[in-house]
């Protein structure tokens, strides 16, 4: 199908999909919105998977999906890898919930620091949001301050504090006390001049400034020079911790973005395969920090029933072990070619449409504007979704945001399909009906 318009494309995502919209509609009505997870939810109603094997997803259509959504990162071996499902399985057979310490966590603990210099002790948890949160709490007990600067359209989870400023300026969120939104300020991405500002107005009175290294939410941004070492300089200047969230971006390197980049931050929140595809976040760095956890000489209180529990610590340690510096080459290569190759199909596209990202990340945004922070990035929203609609179509599931990413059991056939898909994505796109409808 090409030159389609909007209607086009929804009529023929609804053709493919009867059975998930049952269960779309049977859904609705136990659940709101008919899932537990926002960013599921997409117009005219989402696709049910039924299985998931490598980069493959069998929905409950029946059809097969090429997966480079591969849950926003997390699934970075792909699915269902043997070693990670014989390790969680063999372990949990012998029990999981287990109220005392493990060497699984040691092991999985040890092989994250040393794999990252500026993680010096960690701590497990079940989400990157609880990372991200426990990692904060830490910057407050150790600094004594409770302002904190984040990036403007950030996400780093579902918490009260990382909530203030993730959409548009002038959002309301509900549900978060605006005694918290006082002390949490935003600061554009790559924009070194308004970082300067923005220090020189609380820097007195900063805990911490978290970063992700390269912009996630707002379309795999990477950060312009400079704006990573003047975090850096700032916040030692002002003893403001430097919070780097590598939720998503630890399989960029052995050592994360940090060691992409080059730059040590006092503290780092993981998440996503850190728990090989089960629930799991962890949260280290100076060790002077860090024992603000310890119940011996220390006063924060960090618990979890699911803490560290020995399935997806194994579950982690196997993920880890398989992704080692040359499967991470490999994939980084991988992702540069794809880059390569789509930017070349954006240039020819009749829609203005460019590709962002690094390592083993793309996202496609659709404006002719350079890309530069979450403003320049969250541009045709609606064409955007319509980008996502048009790829399931063609077999490709992508996010709704334009988010593109690789795992390991893809190859140079995968990426061709990707290339494809997004030509005739582009395509579909091109019409002006497909604007005006959008
Ligand atoms: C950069 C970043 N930080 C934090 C989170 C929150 O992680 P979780 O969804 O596991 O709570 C996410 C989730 O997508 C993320 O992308």
């Amino acid at each position: 199908m090409t030159n389609s318009n909007a209607a086009d494309l929804e009529a023929e995502y609804e053709r493919r999909t009867p059975t998930s919209k049952e269960h779309f509609e049977e859904a609705r009505t136990y659940l709101p919105g008919g899932d537990t997870r926002e960013v599921t939810y997409v117009d005219p109603y989402p696709t049910f998977v039924e299985e998931a094997s490598g980069c493959t997803l069998t929905t409950a259509d029946g059809e097969e999906l090429l997966d480079f959504l591969n849950n926003y990162t997390q699934s970075v071996l792909g699915h269902a890898p043997p070693t990670v499902v014989d390790a969680v399985t063999e372990r949990f057979a012998r029990g999981n919930g287990l109220a005392a310490p493990t060497t699984e966590a040691t092991e999985l603990a040890r092989r994250i620091v040393e794999r990252v210099p500026s993680v010096e002790t960690v701590r497990f948890a079940n989400s990157g949001t609880e990372a991200t949160m426990n990692a904060i709490r830490a910057a407050i007990a150790h600094t004594g301050n409770e302002h904190v600067l984040k990036l403007d359209g950030a996400f780093h989870g579902t918490h009260d504090t990382v909530l203030v400023g993730v959409e548009d300026e002038g959002r309301e969120n509900p549900g978060v006390p605006t005694t918290v939104e006082e002390r949490v300020s935003t600061v554009p991405f790559n924009d070194t001049k308004a970082l300067v500002e923005a220090f020189e107005r609380h820097g007195d009175d900063l805990a911490c400034f978290i970063v992700d290294p390269i912009m996630g939410n707002a379309g795999m941004i990477p950060p312009r020079e400079g704006f990573l070492e003047t975090a850096r300089d700032l916040t030692a200047d002002t003893d403001t911790l430097l919070l780097f969230d590598e939720v998503m971006t630890f399989r960029m390197d052995p050592g994360g973005a940090q060691e992409r980049y080059g730059i040590r931050p006092d503290l780092t929140a993981f998440g996503k395969f850190i728990g090989g595809g089960l629930p799991a976040g962890a949260f280290g760095g100076r060790e002077d920090v860090m024992s603000v956890f310890d119940p011996a000489t220390g006063s924060v209180t960090h618990s979890g029933t699911f803490n560290a529990n020995p399935a997806t610590m194994v579950g982690g340690a196997a993920t880890l072990d398989a992704l080692d510096g040359n499967a991470i080459e490999r994939l980084n290569d991988l992702g540069a070619t794809a880059r390569e190759r789509l930017e070349a199909v954006c240039a020819d596209a009749e829609v203005p449409a460019q590709v962002t990202g690094d390592a083993s990340f793309l996202n496609v945004h659709f404006t002719d504007d350079e890309v530069r922070d979450a403003r320049t990035g969250t541009t045709h929203e609606a064409i955007t979704e319509r980008f996502s609609l048009a790829m399931r179509n063609r077999g490709v599931f992508v996010a709704d945001r334009g988010l593109v990413n690789l795992s390991t059991p893809m190859g140079e056939p995968e990426i061709d399909a990707l290339v494809d898909a997004v030509e005739g994505a582009l395509a579909d796109l091109s019409t002006a009906a497909a604007f005006d409808g959008a």
